[in-house]
Parts: C-alpha cells; structure tokens; sequence
C-alpha cells in the first residue's frame, strides 16, 4: 500500500440472505481528500461504511484503512477514525457535557482541553445553550452537531460521516463544511456518503456513484462527465445516465407533461 492511500477497498462484496448490499466495489481514498460514496436509498453506501469500520464482516473481497485490515485491528482503526453514523445519538439520557466528558474519558484525552474544544465547537455551530441539556430533547439537526463534534475530538485522520447534512439547516450545512474544509488542510481525509448531489458535488475531491451494490461511475466531476459520456452536464444527469435511469426518467417526465396538458 502506498503511503499516500488511508483506504483501499478491492472487490468488496456483504450479502445480507439474498440481498447483496455490497456486490464487488473497489475504490482508494487518498491522504487529504474528500471521499463522496454517493448514490439512492438502500445502494449499499451504509454497508460499505460498517465494513471498513469492522462492524460487519465481509463475505469476500479485501479491506485496509491505514494499511489495516478492519477485521483485525478495529480498534486501533478506531482510534485513528471519527464517525458520525445516520442514525439518532444513542446517549440520550446524557447531556452533551456528559456525552464529551465521557469521550475524553474512553478516549484517553485531556479532560479540561476537551471540554474547551467542545464547548468551541458549539458555539460555532449555534447550540452552546443545550451544553446542559438531556440529548433526548433536543432537535434532530442539534443531536447531528453533537455527533460532528463527537467525532472530531481527537482529531482523526479519517472522517466518516454517514448522511452527515440531513436535518441540518443551510446555516449549520455551512459550518460543517468548513470543519471538513479545516480537517483536510490538516492532512485529515474524509469519507461520506450522501444521496444529495449538490452536496457531494460542492464537497468532494472525488466522487463514487453507487447503485444496487456497485460503483457504476468513480472520479472528479469532470471524469464522471467522460465515463457518463456527457461533457458539460450536471452532476444530476450525469448521475441518471450512470445509474442507467435517465431513460425512465424521461418517459416519465413526458408522461407527466401530457396529463398536466390534459388538464388545462
Ligand atoms: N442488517 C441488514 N439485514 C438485511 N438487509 C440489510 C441490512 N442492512 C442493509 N440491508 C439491505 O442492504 C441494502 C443496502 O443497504 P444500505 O447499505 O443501508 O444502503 P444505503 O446506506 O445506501 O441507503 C438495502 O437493500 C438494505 O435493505
Ligand atoms: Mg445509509
């Protein structure tokens, strides 16, 4: 592996019964890139992420994150990684102050630096006035900036955010953006997947369009546009023609434009 590629996936494949959720897909992330997975609900990005976290096992291919294999060393991959997950914060009992008390503790980082750092964070992101408030209370876009903040406390060198930007509003959008912009000029890398194009096509270095299971499409906006055949075109169309639905999509379209006529 080369030093220059934080992960390496070749061959992936995670079948759940006869689902195949991950059906072969390979991809490299480098040093201080912004990784997109982008593709539709249920195309396999969560998946993908578990399996280079070490939460599910593959059933065949090849992994390494920081030269690591996932199976064996999850937890020091751990420690290397921040995630931000798509599902709701599970600690909603705690308040942030207990939650970022507690990842210093299981992190084994300074407690008054942290706290510090937190409290920083949170003011930036606007949500400084629930420091002492149950998780539980809070709305979804604020349990979000909790789980950003989480991630980030020991300075990762690889981000994983799942559907980070959902429930956020353009305001906090903007700020996350920035944390990721700030992380990379660091020497972080980023992985995260989204199924919003404008979002994957502002944020990424490159991207992966996935569909059912497989990386139909991999590269700079401008490389997806020659692998789609489509010089020019935006991220959209050049998404519809890769995942092959650009062809229903317009039969529907002008499926549409006829029963709207029939109306007037
Ligand atoms: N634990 C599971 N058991 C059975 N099927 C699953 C499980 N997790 C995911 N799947 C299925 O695998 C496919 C990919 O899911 P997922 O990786 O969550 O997609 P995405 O994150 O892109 O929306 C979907 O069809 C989903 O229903
Ligand atoms: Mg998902």
């Amino acid at each position: 592996m080369s030093d220059n590629k934080i992960v390496e996936v070749i061959g992936l494949k995670k079948f759940f019964g006869d689902v195949k959720a991950v059906n072969g897909i390979s991809f490299d992330i480098n040093k201080g890139e912004v990784f997109g997975l982008l593709g539709p609900n249920g195309a396999g990005k969560t998946t993908t992420i578990k399996l280079l976290l070490g939460l599910l096992e593959p059933n065949e291919g090849e992994m390494s994150v920081f030269g690591l294999n996932p199976e064996r060393n999850e937890v020091e991959i751990k420690h290397r990684i921040g995630y931000v997950s798509e599902e709701p914060l599970i600690f909603k009992s705690l308040t942030p102050k207990d939650l970022f008390n507690f990842i210093a503790s299981i992190r084994n980082l300074d407690e008054e630096r942290t706290t510090n750092l937190a409290k920083e964070y949170l003011e930036n992101l606007e949500a400084i006035e629930y420091y002492e408030q149950l998780i539980a209370t809070l709305s979804h876009g604020n349990k979000q900036k909790l789980q950003i903040i989480a991630a980030i406390l020991h300075d990762p060198d690889l981000l994983i955010l799942d559907e980070p930007i959902a429930g956020l509003d353009a305001k906090s959008v903007r700020v996350v953006k920035t944390i990721l912009e700030l992380h990379t000029q660091r020497g972080g890398s980023v992985l995260f997947s989204t199924h919003i194009m404008e979002i994957a096509q502002e944020l990424c270095d490159r991207i992966g369009i996935i569909n059912k299971g497989k990386i139909v499409g991999i590269g700079t906006i401008e490389e997806l546009r020659l692998q789609a055949d489509k010089v020019g075109a935006s991220l959209e169309d050049v998404f519809l023609r890769l995942t092959e639905q650009d062809t229903s999509v317009n039969e529907i379209i002008a499926k549409l434009r006829a029963s709207f006529k029939m109306k007037n």
